[in-house]
Protein backbone atom coordinates (compact mmCIF):
# COMPACT_ATOMS: atom_id res chain seq x y z
CA UNK A 1 0.00 0.00 0.00
CA UNK A 2 1.48 3.54 -1.01
CA UNK A 3 1.99 5.70 1.65
CA UNK A 4 -0.02 9.61 0.67
CA UNK A 5 1.72 12.86 1.39
CA UNK A 6 0.78 15.71 0.75
CA UNK A 7 2.44 19.07 -0.08
CA UNK A 8 0.79 21.52 1.87
CA UNK A 9 0.75 25.74 2.51
CA UNK A 10 -1.26 28.13 1.84
CA UNK A 11 1.02 30.35 0.68
CA UNK A 12 2.41 30.53 -2.56
CA UNK A 13 6.35 30.32 -3.69
CA UNK A 14 7.10 28.03 -1.05
CA UNK A 15 8.71 25.27 -3.43
CA UNK A 16 5.52 23.02 -3.22
CA UNK A 17 5.92 22.20 -6.61
CA UNK A 18 9.92 21.90 -6.70
CA UNK A 19 9.34 19.95 -3.60
CA UNK A 20 6.88 17.67 -5.00
CA UNK A 21 8.71 16.71 -8.21
CA UNK A 22 12.24 16.90 -6.42
CA UNK A 23 11.28 14.32 -3.31
CA UNK A 24 9.42 12.47 -6.29
CA UNK A 25 12.06 12.19 -8.27
CA UNK A 26 14.74 11.05 -5.20
CA UNK A 27 11.74 8.52 -4.75
CA UNK A 28 11.95 7.27 -7.47
CA UNK A 29 15.78 6.58 -8.10
CA UNK A 30 16.04 4.47 -5.11
CA UNK A 31 13.89 2.16 -7.29
CA UNK A 32 10.29 2.83 -5.57
CA UNK A 33 7.36 3.65 -8.19
CA UNK A 34 6.49 7.20 -7.33
CA UNK A 35 3.10 8.86 -8.33
CA UNK A 36 2.82 12.41 -8.14
CA UNK A 37 -0.54 14.46 -8.66
CA UNK A 38 -1.17 17.98 -9.59
CA UNK A 39 -4.07 19.20 -7.50
CA UNK A 40 -3.43 23.14 -8.35
CA UNK A 41 -5.55 24.35 -11.17
CA UNK A 42 -2.47 26.56 -12.41
CA UNK A 43 -0.42 23.01 -13.81
CA UNK A 44 2.55 23.82 -12.36
CA UNK A 45 3.57 20.45 -11.28
CA UNK A 46 2.27 19.26 -14.97
CA UNK A 47 4.45 21.98 -16.44
CA UNK A 48 7.48 21.69 -14.28
CA UNK A 49 7.55 17.77 -15.52
CA UNK A 50 7.54 18.43 -19.20
CA UNK A 51 3.83 18.09 -20.09
CA UNK A 52 1.37 20.95 -21.98
CA UNK A 53 -1.51 20.57 -20.11
CA UNK A 54 -3.64 21.98 -23.20
CA UNK A 55 -1.91 18.98 -25.12
CA UNK A 56 -3.79 16.66 -22.75
CA UNK A 57 -6.66 14.83 -23.66
CA UNK A 58 -7.63 13.69 -20.41
CA UNK A 59 -6.37 15.08 -16.77
CA UNK A 60 -7.34 14.91 -12.89
CA UNK A 61 -10.03 17.10 -13.80
CA UNK A 62 -11.99 14.11 -15.80
CA UNK A 63 -11.44 11.73 -12.73
CA UNK A 64 -12.80 14.10 -10.32
CA UNK A 65 -15.80 14.53 -12.69
CA UNK A 66 -16.57 10.80 -12.06
CA UNK A 67 -17.22 10.64 -15.90
CA UNK A 68 -16.04 7.13 -15.03
CA UNK A 69 -12.76 7.82 -16.79
CA UNK A 70 -9.79 4.71 -16.28
CA UNK A 71 -7.47 6.19 -14.50
CA UNK A 72 -4.74 4.54 -16.17
CA UNK A 73 -5.70 6.89 -19.46
CA UNK A 74 -4.85 9.86 -16.78
CA UNK A 75 -1.88 8.78 -15.99
CA UNK A 76 1.72 9.77 -18.09
CA UNK A 77 5.21 8.79 -17.67
CA UNK A 78 7.60 11.39 -16.97
CA UNK A 79 11.57 11.68 -17.98
CA UNK A 80 12.51 9.76 -14.86
CA UNK A 81 11.85 5.78 -14.66
CA UNK A 82 9.20 4.95 -11.70
CA UNK A 83 8.23 8.40 -11.99
CA UNK A 84 4.71 8.98 -13.47
CA UNK A 85 2.32 11.95 -12.61
CA UNK A 86 -1.77 12.36 -12.87
CA UNK A 87 -1.56 15.97 -14.40
CA UNK A 88 -4.40 18.81 -13.75
CA UNK A 89 -5.66 21.71 -16.02
CA UNK A 90 -6.90 24.89 -15.95
CA UNK A 91 -10.56 23.22 -15.81
CA UNK A 92 -9.29 22.35 -12.44
CA UNK A 93 -10.43 25.78 -10.87
CA UNK A 94 -13.87 24.69 -11.89
CA UNK A 95 -13.80 21.60 -10.42
CA UNK A 96 -12.86 23.39 -7.09
CA UNK A 97 -15.66 25.30 -7.19
CA UNK A 98 -18.44 22.49 -8.06
CA UNK A 99 -17.44 20.86 -5.08
CA UNK A 100 -19.51 23.28 -3.01
CA UNK A 101 -22.45 21.70 -4.20
CA UNK A 102 -21.14 18.15 -3.15
CA UNK A 103 -21.18 17.25 0.53
CA UNK A 104 -19.21 14.53 0.47
CA UNK A 105 -16.61 16.02 -2.19
CA UNK A 106 -13.45 15.11 0.93
CA UNK A 107 -13.78 11.18 -0.37
CA UNK A 108 -13.16 11.84 -4.03
CA UNK A 109 -9.54 11.83 -4.06
CA UNK A 110 -9.49 8.85 -1.93
CA UNK A 111 -11.64 7.08 -4.22
CA UNK A 112 -9.51 7.76 -7.06
CA UNK A 113 -5.85 6.82 -5.55
CA UNK A 114 -7.60 3.43 -3.56
CA UNK A 115 -7.61 2.46 -7.60
CA UNK A 116 -3.45 2.64 -7.51
CA UNK A 117 -2.48 2.43 -4.06
CA UNK A 118 -1.24 -1.00 -4.78
CA UNK A 119 1.24 -0.11 -7.72
CA UNK A 120 3.10 2.95 -6.06
CA UNK A 121 5.07 3.25 -3.10
CA UNK A 122 4.74 6.48 -2.60
CA UNK A 123 1.89 9.40 -3.82
CA UNK A 124 2.73 12.46 -3.49
CA UNK A 125 0.29 15.52 -4.02
CA UNK A 126 1.14 19.01 -4.69
CA UNK A 127 -1.41 21.24 -3.52
CA UNK A 128 -2.45 24.41 -4.62
CA UNK A 129 -1.81 27.92 -2.69
CA UNK A 130 -4.74 28.11 -0.76
CA UNK A 131 -6.94 26.31 1.92
CA UNK A 132 -9.91 25.69 -0.03
CA UNK A 133 -11.59 22.08 -1.14
CA UNK A 134 -8.65 21.16 -3.18
CA UNK A 135 -6.46 21.41 0.04
CA UNK A 136 -9.27 19.49 2.27
CA UNK A 137 -9.54 16.85 -0.61
CA UNK A 138 -5.34 16.33 -0.44
CA UNK A 139 -5.44 16.32 3.04
CA UNK A 140 -8.44 13.87 4.02
CA UNK A 141 -6.82 11.59 1.21
CA UNK A 142 -2.97 12.14 2.68
CA UNK A 143 -1.65 10.77 5.80
CA UNK A 144 1.24 12.79 6.07
CA UNK A 145 1.04 16.81 5.54
CA UNK A 146 4.81 18.09 4.52
CA UNK A 147 4.86 21.75 5.00
CA UNK A 148 7.52 23.52 3.20
CA UNK A 149 8.25 27.04 4.58
CA UNK A 150 10.67 29.78 3.44
CA UNK A 151 12.93 30.95 6.34
CA UNK A 152 11.63 34.31 6.91
CA UNK A 153 10.70 36.11 9.76
CA UNK A 154 6.44 35.59 9.60
CA UNK A 155 6.92 31.76 8.67
CA UNK A 156 5.75 30.41 12.07
CA UNK A 157 2.92 33.37 12.17
CA UNK A 158 1.39 32.04 8.56
CA UNK A 159 1.54 28.71 9.47
CA UNK A 160 -0.87 29.23 12.31
CA UNK A 161 -3.62 29.09 10.33
CA UNK A 162 -2.48 25.73 8.32
CA UNK A 163 -2.36 24.33 11.58
CA UNK A 164 -5.79 25.20 11.99
CA UNK A 165 -6.51 23.35 8.82
CA UNK A 166 -4.73 20.37 9.98
CA UNK A 167 -6.37 19.97 13.09
CA UNK A 168 -9.88 20.47 11.11
CA UNK A 169 -9.13 17.69 8.89
CA UNK A 170 -8.49 15.44 11.81
CA UNK A 171 -11.69 16.06 13.45
CA UNK A 172 -13.70 15.87 10.52
CA UNK A 173 -12.26 13.16 8.08
CA UNK A 174 -9.05 11.82 8.73
CA UNK A 175 -7.48 11.51 12.30
CA UNK A 176 -4.66 9.80 11.51
CA UNK A 177 -3.04 12.95 9.89
CA UNK A 178 0.38 13.14 10.85
CA UNK A 179 2.56 16.21 9.38
CA UNK A 180 6.18 17.87 8.89
CA UNK A 181 7.52 20.78 7.79
CA UNK A 182 11.15 21.78 6.51
CA UNK A 183 12.64 25.18 5.48
CA UNK A 184 12.70 25.06 1.62
CA UNK A 185 14.55 28.18 0.80
CA UNK A 186 17.07 28.78 3.43
CA UNK A 187 19.41 31.39 2.48
CA UNK A 188 22.95 30.70 4.20
CA UNK A 189 23.89 34.24 3.49
CA UNK A 190 21.95 36.10 5.46
CA UNK A 191 22.91 36.02 8.74
CA UNK A 192 19.50 35.99 10.09
CA UNK A 193 18.36 32.84 8.51
CA UNK A 194 20.09 30.63 11.44
CA UNK A 195 18.01 32.58 13.73
CA UNK A 196 14.76 32.40 12.18
CA UNK A 197 15.71 28.62 11.90
CA UNK A 198 15.80 28.28 15.51
CA UNK A 199 12.79 29.75 16.57
CA UNK A 200 11.20 27.49 14.11
CA UNK A 201 12.88 24.83 15.96
CA UNK A 202 11.25 26.00 19.16
CA UNK A 203 8.14 26.58 17.66
CA UNK A 204 7.82 23.44 16.04
CA UNK A 205 9.93 21.20 18.02
CA UNK A 206 10.52 17.39 16.26
CA UNK A 207 7.89 18.11 13.83
CA UNK A 208 10.67 20.21 11.88
CA UNK A 209 13.07 18.52 9.67
CA UNK A 210 16.44 18.04 10.13
CA UNK A 211 17.38 18.70 6.43
CA UNK A 212 17.41 22.13 4.81
CA UNK A 213 16.76 23.08 1.03
CA UNK A 214 19.20 25.93 0.39
CA UNK A 215 18.24 28.63 -1.96
CA UNK A 216 20.05 27.12 -5.72
CA UNK A 217 18.82 29.28 -9.00
CA UNK A 218 19.55 25.51 -10.45
CA UNK A 219 16.14 24.52 -8.88
CA UNK A 220 14.50 27.47 -10.82
CA UNK A 221 16.20 26.52 -13.86
CA UNK A 222 15.41 23.04 -13.81
CA UNK A 223 11.71 23.57 -13.38
CA UNK A 224 11.64 25.91 -16.73
CA UNK A 225 13.11 23.08 -18.25
CA UNK A 226 10.78 20.51 -17.21
CA UNK A 227 13.40 18.28 -15.49
CA UNK A 228 13.31 17.47 -11.86
CA UNK A 229 16.48 18.68 -10.25
CA UNK A 230 18.16 15.25 -9.69
CA UNK A 231 18.10 14.55 -13.52
CA UNK A 232 19.00 18.15 -14.53
CA UNK A 233 22.30 18.54 -12.32
CA UNK A 234 22.43 15.29 -10.07
CA UNK A 235 25.79 16.05 -8.51
CA UNK A 236 24.29 19.54 -6.92
CA UNK A 237 24.08 20.65 -3.29
CA UNK A 238 20.50 21.20 -3.97
CA UNK A 239 19.83 17.50 -5.72
CA UNK A 240 22.19 16.00 -2.57
CA UNK A 241 19.62 17.99 0.31
CA UNK A 242 16.46 16.73 -1.41
CA UNK A 243 17.79 13.51 -1.51
CA UNK A 244 18.68 13.53 2.39
CA UNK A 245 14.35 15.59 2.60
CA UNK A 246 13.08 12.12 0.74
CA UNK A 247 15.47 10.41 3.02
CA UNK A 248 14.08 11.73 5.90
CA UNK A 249 10.53 11.68 5.41
CA UNK A 250 10.87 8.05 4.29
CA UNK A 251 12.41 7.24 7.95
CA UNK A 252 9.78 9.63 9.73
CA UNK A 253 7.03 7.38 7.51
CA UNK A 254 8.57 4.38 9.33
CA UNK A 255 8.75 5.74 12.54
CA UNK A 256 4.84 6.66 12.50
CA UNK A 257 4.17 3.60 11.80
CA UNK A 258 5.63 1.64 14.91
CA UNK A 259 4.01 4.43 16.73
CA UNK A 260 0.49 2.78 15.15
N1 LIG B 1 15.55 26.19 -3.14
C1 LIG B 1 15.20 27.05 -4.11
N2 LIG B 1 16.06 27.99 -4.53
C2 LIG B 1 15.72 28.89 -5.49
N3 LIG B 1 14.53 28.91 -6.11
C3 LIG B 1 13.63 27.99 -5.73
C4 LIG B 1 13.90 27.01 -4.73
N4 LIG B 1 12.80 26.24 -4.58
C5 LIG B 1 11.88 26.71 -5.45
N5 LIG B 1 12.36 27.75 -6.14
C6 LIG B 1 11.68 28.58 -7.13
O1 LIG B 1 10.72 29.38 -6.44
C7 LIG B 1 9.54 29.54 -7.21
C8 LIG B 1 8.33 29.03 -6.42
O2 LIG B 1 8.47 27.62 -6.23
P1 LIG B 1 7.22 26.66 -6.38
O3 LIG B 1 7.73 25.27 -6.19
O4 LIG B 1 6.50 26.93 -7.66
O5 LIG B 1 6.35 27.12 -5.13
P2 LIG B 1 4.81 26.81 -4.78
O6 LIG B 1 4.42 25.54 -5.48
O7 LIG B 1 4.79 26.70 -3.30
O8 LIG B 1 4.02 27.99 -5.26
C9 LIG B 1 9.77 28.78 -8.50
O9 LIG B 1 10.23 29.67 -9.48
C10 LIG B 1 10.88 27.79 -8.15
O10 LIG B 1 11.65 27.43 -9.28
MG1 LIG C 1 2.85 25.16 -6.79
Amino acid sequence: MSRIIALSNQKGGVAKTTSCISIGACLAETGQRTLIVDLDPQAHLTIASGLNPDDLPVTIVDLLAMADEPVDQVIQPTSVPSLDILPADLRLAETEMSFYNHPDYEEKLVDILGQLRSRYSYILLDCPPSLGGMAILALTAAEYALIPVPCEYFASRGLIRMMDIVEAVRKRTNPGLAYGLFVSLYDARNRVSRQILEQLRDHFGEHLFDTVINIDTRLRESTMVGEPITTYAPQTRSSQQYRALAQELVSRLEKKNSYE
